[in-house]
């Protein structure tokens, strides 16, 4: 096992009616900023449970984020809170919602030009305002970890950043609050939480039993509750079980100790930056081409992966291993999600603007040894025609 540091200061707030403990974890005197996308939150009842959970305190609110959270939104979010001296920020939406909310945070304490937060990945943050999230979107883990990531509209650019500074204080989970979500926006959610955990475990093996038999069995859950929870949208155990999930397959545990991935979601930033296709299925396509093109480096993990996850015993080790990736595919696709960049309209001349896009951000040695090069992403994207 590699050595590591593991830290997460956030608490979770978990279960039904529980938006009304808010008044518990935002501190009484503070200022806060109430931050939202678009109507979901005010036509579900989430906004006026918290504003009930927050009566008598001193709130703003600022609505209006994206899907793929704006740069240019979220620096007038910026320019409220430095007028009105708010100091607390609480997210209410999906991890859209979240991720602005944390690059507000680390905006408003920072004196520099705010986009250097994205450049620099996170490393000029020195500090950020303190906040809190109620989500309503199982999905990116975004409620219970350091990441964020932010599209600049003005040039089409999808970069992430991390700090420890913009952990959440708190997060509120309600899976009742689900129950509104359009099922493309749940399927979304279990394919981007799979994604996941494949960038933190389908590697090569590092000797951490624990994180891959954590991996397997939340892969192996997810598997067997994705296309559950589509078919039976107020089924509140499915909703729990998945919101729990989802925040478990991106809040550090797992992936401590050993190597990670992530070439597949830099690829597939850079295809919802030029196309706005939604990030989980950017992954859905970039995945499976990925394992494909990069069967021998990590062909251990991938003989695990169809051993404990999809029970593949028959057979050469060539054929389980493309099974396993036929299963990948055929559970993407069960639940509508297609695995092909055909599926969207995107053909092969598409293929150099967006190498030219990985060059621009520097993503030019990926994957957990690095060795993906802009050749290698090419290959990639093209497996995945
Ligand atoms: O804007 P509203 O009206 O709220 O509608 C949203 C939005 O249209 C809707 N929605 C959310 N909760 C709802 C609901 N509709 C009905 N009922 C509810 N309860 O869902 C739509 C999508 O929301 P969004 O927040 O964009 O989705 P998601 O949570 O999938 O977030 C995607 C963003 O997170 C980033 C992605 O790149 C993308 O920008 N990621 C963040 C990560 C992180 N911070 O660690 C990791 C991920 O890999 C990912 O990159
Ligand atoms: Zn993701």
């Amino acid at each position: 096992m590699q050595n590591f540091e593991f830290y997460n200061p956030t608490r979770i707030v978990f279960g039904k009616d529980t938006i009304a403990k808010l008044a518990e974890h935002v501190p009484a005197e503070a200022r806060t900023l109430i931050l939202y996308g678009g109507s979901s939150a005010e036509k579900n009842g989430t906004l006026a449970e918290v504003r009930a959970a927050l009566a008598g305190r001193v709130f703003q609110e600022f609505g209006g984020i994206e899907p793929n959270p704006t740069y240019e939104t979220l620096m007038r979010a910026v320019e409220t809170i430095r007028r009105d001296k708010l100091d607390f920020l609480l997210a209410v939406g999906g991890g859209s919602v979240i991720d602005g909310t944390k690059f507000v945070a680390a905006a408003v304490a920072y004196t520099g030009d705010a986009w250097d937060i994205l450049t620099t990945h996170g490393a000029c943050v020195g500090a950020a305002l303190p906040f809190g999230t109620v989500l309503t979107l199982p999905a990116t883990g975004s409620e219970m970890n350091s990441s964020s990531v932010i599209t600049r509209s003005r040039t089409r650019e999808k970069l992430a950043f991390g700090s420890p500074h913009v952990f959440p204080r708190f997060s509120v989970l309600d899976p009742t609050k689900t129950y509104s979500l359009p099922l493309r926006q749940v399927a979304n959610g279990v394919v981007d939480s799979f994604v996941h955990i494949m960038e933190q475990y389908l590697t090569y093996p590092a000797g951490g039993m624990a994180q891959d038999r954590f991996a397997e069995g939340l892969l192996q859950s997810l598997i067997e509750i994705g296309p559950k929870v589509i078919a039976q949208p107020d089924n509140y155990d499915l909703r729990a079980n998945f919101m729990w999930i989802a925040t478990l397959a991106l809040n550090g545990l797992i992936g401590a100790g050993v190597p990670q991935d992530w070439a597949t979601h830099m690829i597939g930033h850079e295809v919802t930056a030029r196309y706005d296709i939604d990030h989980a299925r950017t992954l859905a396509v970039v995945l499976p081409a990925m394992l494909r093109i990069r069967k021998e480096a990590k062909r251990g993990k991938l003989l695990q992966y169809a051993q404990r996850v999809w029970n593949l015993h028959d057979g050469s080790e060539d054929e389980r291993i493309e099974a396993a990736i036929a299963r990948t595919e055929a559970f993407f696709e069960s639940l509508d999600i297609p695995t092909r960049l055909s599926a969207y309209t995107i053909g092969a001349d598409a293929i150099d603007d967006l190498i030219a896009q990985l060059d621009a951000h520097g993503m030019t040695a990926l994957g957990e040894r690095e060795e993906i090069g802009l050749d290698v992403s090419r290959r990639v994207l093209e497996a995945a025609l």
